[in-house]
This record gives C-alpha cells, sequence and structure tokens, in this order.
C-alpha cells in the first residue's frame, strides 16, 4: 500500500476569534484535512461545537472535514453532521455497543467512515471492523482538551495496526499530543494521518509549524 502522510490540523486549539482566517492560513500552508472535534460534554467533560462549525469553515475553504464525534449517541449526530456537509465521520468504539451499525450508516450517508481508540482501549477492540473503516484513529491522549502530554504507549498500538493491516487499506491517524517529538516514531510505526492541535496553535508562525511537520512525513 502506497504510504500517505495527511496533516489534519484541530480546529479546537485554534484562536476562534479568527477562525476563517487561520483556516485560509491552514489551507495556504498546505495542510490535507481539517480535523473537528466535536464534544457533547458526556462522553467528554467539555464542549465544543454544533453542526454551524462546518459552514463556516467551508465559507473559506474546500478542504475535507473531518468530524471526531466525541459524543454519548453518535445515531443522533451522524446524520447532522452528515448533512452539515462532514466529508469523513469518526466514532468512538466506546460511546457505543452498536458500531458496526454506526459505521454503516456513516457510509449510506456517502461519507467516509473512522473508528476512534481511546488510550484505555486495545486495538482487539477494532479487529472485526478492519474491513469496514477508512481510518482507524489511536488518541495520544484522554479525548476532551487539547495541549495534553503524549501518551508514549500509542506508538505501539499504531505498530500492532500496521501488523494486522495485511491487504487492507484503512488509513492509521493519530490524534493528541502529536509534536515533533513523537511524529517520527509515530510514523515509522505506520501512521498515515496526524492531527495536530497545540503543536500547530501554539506556535505564532503556522505556516513555519506545517512546513516543519510536513519534513517527517517525506
Ligand atoms: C482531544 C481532541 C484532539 C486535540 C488535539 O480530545 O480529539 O483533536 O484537540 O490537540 P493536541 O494536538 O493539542 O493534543
Ligand atoms: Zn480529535
Amino acid at each position: 500500500m502506497k504510504r500517505v502522510g495527511l496533516i489534519a490540523p484541530s480546529i479546537a486549539a485554534a484562536d476562534l476569534g479568527k477562525l476563517r482566517d487561520e483556516v485560509r492560513e491552514l489551507e495556504s500552508a498546505g495542510v490535507d484535512t481539517i480535523h473537528i472535534d466535536i464534544m457533547d460534554g458526556a462522553f467528554v467533560p467539555n464542549l465544543t461545537f454544533g453542526p454551524w462549525i462546518l459552514d463556516v469553515i467551508r465559507s473559506v475553504s474546500h478542504l475535507p472535514l473531518d468530524c471526531h464525534l466525541m459524543v454519548t449517541r453518535p445515531q443522533d449526530w451522524i446524520p447532522i453532521f452528515a448533512q452539515a456537509g462532514a466529508d469523513r465521520i469518526t466514532v468512538h468504539i466506546e460511546s457505543t455497543p452498536h458500531i458496526h451499525r454506526h459505521l454503516e450508516s456513516i457510509n449510506k450517508l456517502g461519507k467516509k467512515a473512522g473508528v476512534s481508540l481511546n488510550p484505555g482501549s486495545p486495538v482487539s477492540l477494532v479487529e472485526e471492523l478492519l474491513d469496514w473503516v477508512d481510518v482507524v484513529q489511536v488518541m495520544g491522549v484522554d479525548p476532551g482538551f487539547s495541549g495534553q502530554d503524549f501518551i508514549p504507549n500509542t506508538v505501539e498500538k499504531v505498530r500492532r495496526l500496521t501488523e494486522v493491516r495485511g491487504s487492507r487499506t484503512y488509513l492509521i491517524k493519530v490524534d493528541g499530543g502529536v509534536s515533533t517529538k513523537n511524529i517520527a516514531s509515530l510514523r515509522q510505526a505506520g501512521a498515515d494521518i496526524f492531527v495536530l492541535g497545540s503543536f500547530i496553535f501554539s506556535h505564532p508562525n503556522r505556516r513555519s509549524a506545517i512546513a516543519e511537520i510536513r519534513n517527517y512525513l517525506k
């Protein structure tokens, strides 16, 4: 399988007072997709955006929009974010007993489906889903906040997902705590998509932060 190396800024960490400018700058700096954290205050102890956020981003960018649902009732939110224009919808396996049904519903809505694993969830939890998903997302932090420390055994989980992939074509995404301190080992372990929040948005010059990350993905 041809290696990809995609950069997905997490806009929850952006300066939301100038979100349109931030997105314009990200796109001109060459990022590949926009990662949008949807938190309901129940699955995670934080609250972020409703579907309206996709209109704000879409008004200044054509990049693919990747909605990361950190919600207790994904079945309620999947059709809403699909309708709002999400290109990919990622659901936490810990948020529902019916993950297979939800991934199927995302595919039926014509969107790409992702499944996400919290730090405490083993790769074996998604073994039966690997033929159905476009992306397996491995959390590098406990979900709910950007700016947290990276959990080191995330690298091992990425490596395990690479080992079990075989001829399947799902991409491996890492979300949370990604920076130049760990991206080389994540890349070497087989990760394809890198979500970055604080690394990009704590950098006064977003463009140079993105260029620095791109260097690890050649
Ligand atoms: C955490 C979110 C992540 C986070 C990434 O719940 O899913 O997308 O915002 O931010 P950093 O890169 O700062 O951990
Ligand atoms: Zn996320």
